[in-house]
């Protein structure tokens, strides 16, 4: 199958019928035999048309008008103006040909005819959108409730920023095994790979540059694990101790329950929930591969954690919760699409219940740290106050991230502060 075949397979999966980008795109590049060009292309023209649907559809009003256009074709013009708009290289009647051969024969005459005109006469300018919210959220993609929502809870120019964000590349970070092996031998190993990377603020964290370290032995052997560095900074916030009790409560795949094992050198114990049975299955293969004992993954609701803990049993307790997932748009853009205002009321009383099961098990002096891969004030900023206002005995520990340069709250919503991380918060208190 030709690779604009295959990318628009997984366009109309992902549109049409609710799919997720990622996990798609990784399991057509494991099953066929695609060379670095190929899985480049397929890439770049699945995750522009998906990021831009809304954009192109804007350019491509033009010459559609209030036609009935069925989903398929849709997608095939949105991919091709994409490439039009967006990439250099391909010339126009390239790209007319390799959209009218994935047409049908009958719609064929009509593929054609819109790409020759959008070819002709350009597309409609910005510009002409006079409101500058709904210009940005036409411009780079958003619904434009979200926009509004984050223009609301910020201002125009950070709801500019968050959105622009969601439409970059996103960064691959790995995390180096500092139990298993010194940093200086990890690195040795990784150069003898010809692995290009850069070290990071976080001295476990490097980034890579293009290369897929999953694929390598070094992965297999448990020296280094794939993770994002913002979700790195939690466990680094968490600051667990050696041979402490710890408690992650919605753990799987398990990035952070084996990042907090690592730090304190597999003693002590790391409880590693989840309510999902398969998932726990990837907690207990992350922490065999990467050497770690002391984790305990166990199938359990998070909203019912006093059934099975006792009441202040745990030196820290770590609730990186379900959330809106509106910090990793760039990596999964249907995300943007796919939600509604009340997606993220339903997700706000789940994360409530889980939070006032968690606190519970902290103890005098311990630590609770709050997390989540969203940016949305009501899931982060006032899920803070939920918990201060309610449980008096606990406040708000800004050292952690002084150390961090994250500020002087105790909380922080990551942005744009450390490079090419995703869009994450963290929050940590301690208990009186
Ligand atoms: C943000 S992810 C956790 C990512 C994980 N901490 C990591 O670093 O790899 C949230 C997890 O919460 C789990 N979850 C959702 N509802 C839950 C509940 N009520 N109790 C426990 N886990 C839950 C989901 O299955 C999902 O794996």
């Amino acid at each position: 199958m030709k690779i604009r075949e295959v990318a628009l397979q997984i366009i109309n999966q992902v549109l049409n019928e609710g799919a997720y980008s990622n996990l798609l795109l990784n399991e057509t590049i494991n099953q066929n035999d695609f060379n670095q060009n190929d899985i480049g292309l397929l890439t770049e023209l699945l995750y522009g048309t998906i990021q831009y649907k809304m954009t192109l559809d804007y350019y491509l009003s033009n010459y559609i008008g209030d036609k009935k256009v069925s989903k398929n074709i849709r997608n095939i013009l949105r991919m091709a103006v994409y490439q039009k708009v967006y990439l250099d290289k391909i010339p126009d009647h390239a790209i007319i040909n390799e959209a009218v051969n994935l047409t049908k024969k009958k719609y064929k005459g009509f593929v054609n005819a819109v790409l020759r005109n959008v070819m002709r006469q350009g597309i409609r300018p910005l510009t002409e959108i006079e409101d500058k919210v709904i210009r940005l959220s036409i411009e780079t993609s958003h619904p434009l409730w979200l926009v509004k929502m984050w223009t609301k809870q910020y201002d125009f120019d950070t709801a500019k920023k968050i959105c622009m964000i969601n439409n970059i590349k996103p960064y691959q970070f790995a995390r180096l095994n500092l139990f298993k092996d010194k940093k200086e031998n990890i690195i040795k190993r990784i150069e003898e790979l010809k692995i290009n990377y850069h070290l990071t603020s976080i001295d476990e964290g490097i980034y890579l540059q293009n290369d897929n370290i999953a694929n390598t032995h070094l992965y297999h052997k448990g020296y280094v694990n794939v993770q994002d560095l913002s979700s790195m900074y939690v466990s680094k916030i968490l600051s667990p101790k050696k041979g402490e009790r710890i408690i992650d409560v919605c753990s799987a795949p398990g990035g952070k329950s084996t990042h907090i094992a690592e730090m304190m050198g597999d003693t002590g114990e790391v409880i590693a929930c989840d309510i999902h049975e398969h998932k726990i299955k990837l907690i207990e293969n992350h922490s065999k591969r990467l050497g770690l004992k002391c984790i305990k993954p166990m199938l359990i609701d998070a909203r019912k954690l006093t059934t099975k803990f006792l009441e202040e049993s745990f030196d820290r307790v770590l609730v990186d919760a379900p959330c809106s997932g509106l910090g990793v748009i760039r990596r999964k853009p249907e995300i943007k699409y796919n939600k509604k205002p009340s997606d993220l009321d339903e997700i706000i009383k789940m994360q409530k219940e889980i939070i006032d099961e968690a606190i519970k098990l902290v103890k005098k002096g311990g630590v609770l740290v709050y997390s989540t891969c969203t940016i949305n004030k009501k899931e982060n900023e006032k899920m803070i106050d939920y918990i201060l206002d309610k449980n008096q005995r606990f406040e708000l520990n800004p050292l952690p991230f002084q150390k961090l340069n994250l500020g002087n709250e105790g909380y922080c919503q990551i942005i744009d502060q450390i490079m090419g991380a995703d869009i994450f918060f963290i929050a940590c208190m301690v208990k009186k």
